[in-house]
């Protein structure tokens, strides 16, 4: 009954592409974040656990790269922002960044579904707090003040990412799935093009990546180039013409 009243959502998953042209590095390229640190020392409760200062000080300089000048929305966030604007129906950006640009560029409805720079999570009583302060092994939990315990609210391998529920729900409620400067590699994410297809089959899915990801097959249509290049064209398309 919905889906003939309102106007079908747009789901739009993005990743660490849509951000590159910002100037933050992606992390499976040639110059990736992982072809240069190893996320067994950085990116797992296990690294945390075993070197506290190690972690904590690698999300400490990201946080800084990103409050540096220069890092701005580019014109792929601001594409995603116009049609949230513009589009009657429902547009909600699923990202795995954690990078605050896609707000910067005036989005309403983000998922981050690997956690937000700018939040830290407390180990011993589970409350989070918004926070851009560096984190140091003796940080104390401003709630159960547990000394140490803190963490940034990201996910790392090996963990739950957050807010699947609603995820699976938006992507199940879709017309249209893109799939925005991403690899496909990483799972749950990798999968939602299938979620769309099981469950939302009359919805298209495209991906907008550099080039072609393991993924390509499962999408019906596919568009290559730089996400600056290519996102505001489809955006545009998309706000005149539609989907089909
Ligand atoms: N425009 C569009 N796409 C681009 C651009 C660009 N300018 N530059 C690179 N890409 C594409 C690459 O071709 C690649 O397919 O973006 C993709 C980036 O892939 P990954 O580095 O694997 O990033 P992502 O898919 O976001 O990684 C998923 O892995 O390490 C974890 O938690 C981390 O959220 C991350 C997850």
């Amino acid at each position: 009954m919905h889906q003939d009243f309102f106007p079908p959502g747009i789901a739009v998953l993005t990743g660490a592409g849509i951000s590159k042209e910002s100037g933050i590095d992606t992390f499976r390229d040639a110059d990736g974040l992982w072809n240069r640190v190893d996320l067994e020392e950085v990116a797992t409760l296990e690294a945390w656990h075993r070197d506290k200062k190690k972690v904590l000080d690698f999300y400490n300089r990201t946080r800084a790269m990103f409050r540096a000048s220069g890092i701005a929305p580019n014109d792929a966030h601001k594409a995603l922002a116009r049609l949230e604007r513009e589009y009657e129906g429902e547009v909600t950006v699923i990202t795995q960044n954690i990078d605050p640009l896609h707000e910067l560029a005036g989005s309403k409805r983000v998922i981050h579904m690997h956690g937000r720079d700018g939040e830290i999570r407390c180990m011993a009583c589970k409350a989070v707090f918004e926070s851009d302060k560096d984190l140091t092994p003796v940080s104390v939990c401003p709630n159960c003040k547990a000394v140490g315990e803190l963490r940034p609210n990201i996910v790392w391998f090996g963990e739950m990412p957050m807010h699947l529920d609603e995820i699976y729900e938006v992507l199940e409620r879709c017309g249209l799935f893109l799939a925005i400067g991403t690899s496909g590699e990483v799972y749950p994410a990798a999968g939602f093009v299938l979620h769309v297809r099981r469950h939302a089959p009359r919805a298209r899915t495209v991906e907008l990546n550099l080039e072609p990801t393991d993924n390509k097959s499962l999408f019906q249509e596919h568009i290559y180039g730089p996400a600056t290049e290519i996102v505001p064209p489809y955006v545009a398309r998309v706000l005149t013409q539609g989907w089909r």
